[in-house]
């Protein structure tokens, strides 16, 4: 039977591949806080576990991951939050909290997870478009899934003579709770059932990049190899 653990599954896209997946006939290792998103998901489904804890929390993260009911060989790490800059005043707790979650989560997570790693796993890390370029009050998100991306591509390198393969998504925007607190107009804004379709189509296929939406990521991305100074006269337009 195949098996997969996703972190970040009590909420928007993880939640959504958590019950897709299951419905493929996987076993599905679910990650989150919210105990009560949690059982609802294992009473929806006998095919989902629960698996609380914080990803913050070192401790909490090794003591849950070192008691796993069953091994998965496929991981996706999609844990993360969203905080926007305003006005380019940084806020260093907030930058420190978005990290936190995003880019030292990851580590935990990764870290508690490897002893598990063998050849022929697949590794997922949801990182974002927001990586490619500057994208405006993204002071914060963007540095942290620009250290996401860097992090997965050299794990791709590391981890391929080992027989595990990593793949990065970049997701454009996704409708999500995440999302709905944004208050600026998001271009190409899909639902949460299309990104986990692209999100496992790409993985089924072992994509080491997964993007979308098509359109909208390949548009940032050419914007991406613009001249700095073009790219921001245009993003700053683009995200008003
Ligand atoms: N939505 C988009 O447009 C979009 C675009 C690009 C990339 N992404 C990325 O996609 C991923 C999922 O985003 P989403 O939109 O689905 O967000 P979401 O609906 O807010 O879900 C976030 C998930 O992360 C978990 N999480 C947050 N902090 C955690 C912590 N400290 N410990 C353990 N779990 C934690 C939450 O679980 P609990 O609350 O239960 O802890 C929740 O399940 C994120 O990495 C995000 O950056 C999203």
């Amino acid at each position: 039977m195949k098996r997969v653990l996703i972190t970040g599954a009590t909420s928007g896209i993880g939640l959504q591949l958590a019950k897709d997946y299951a419905i493929q006939g996987y076993e599905v290792l679910a990650c989150g806080r919210n105990q009560q998103r949690l059982n609802e998901l294992s009473q929806a489904s006998r095919n989902i576990t629960p698996l609380i804890f914080d990803l913050t929390d070192p401790a909490e993260t090794s003591a849950a991951i070192s008691n796993l009911p069953f091994i998965p060989t496929l991981w996706i790490f999609n844990a993360g939050d969203c905080e926007y800059i305003d006005d380019g005043h940084i806020d260093a707790s907030l930058v420190k909290r978005v990290f936190d979650i995003n880019v030292i989560g990851l580590a935990h997570a990764i870290e508690a997870c490897q002893t598990y790693f063998e050849p022929g796993h697949h590794i997922g890390v949801v990182g974002s478009i927001a990586s490619e370029v500057a994208l405006p009050r993204a002071e914060a998100y963007g540095g942290s899934k620009a250290a996401v991306n860097y992090m997965a591509r050299t794990l791709q390198v590391d981890l391929k003579p080992k027989g595990i393969d990593v793949s990065v998504i970049y997701p454009g925007f996704v409708k999500t709770p995440l999302t709905d607190k944004n208050t600026f107009d998001m271009p190409m804004l899909i639902s949460v059932e299309r990104a986990s379709e692209e999100i496992r189509q790409g993985l089924s296929k072992r994509k080491s990049h997964i993007y979308f939406p098509r359109v909208f990521t390949s548009v940032l991305r050419l914007i991406g190899t613009l001249p700095y100074r073009w790219q921001n006269a245009i993003t700053s337009k683009l995200l008003a």
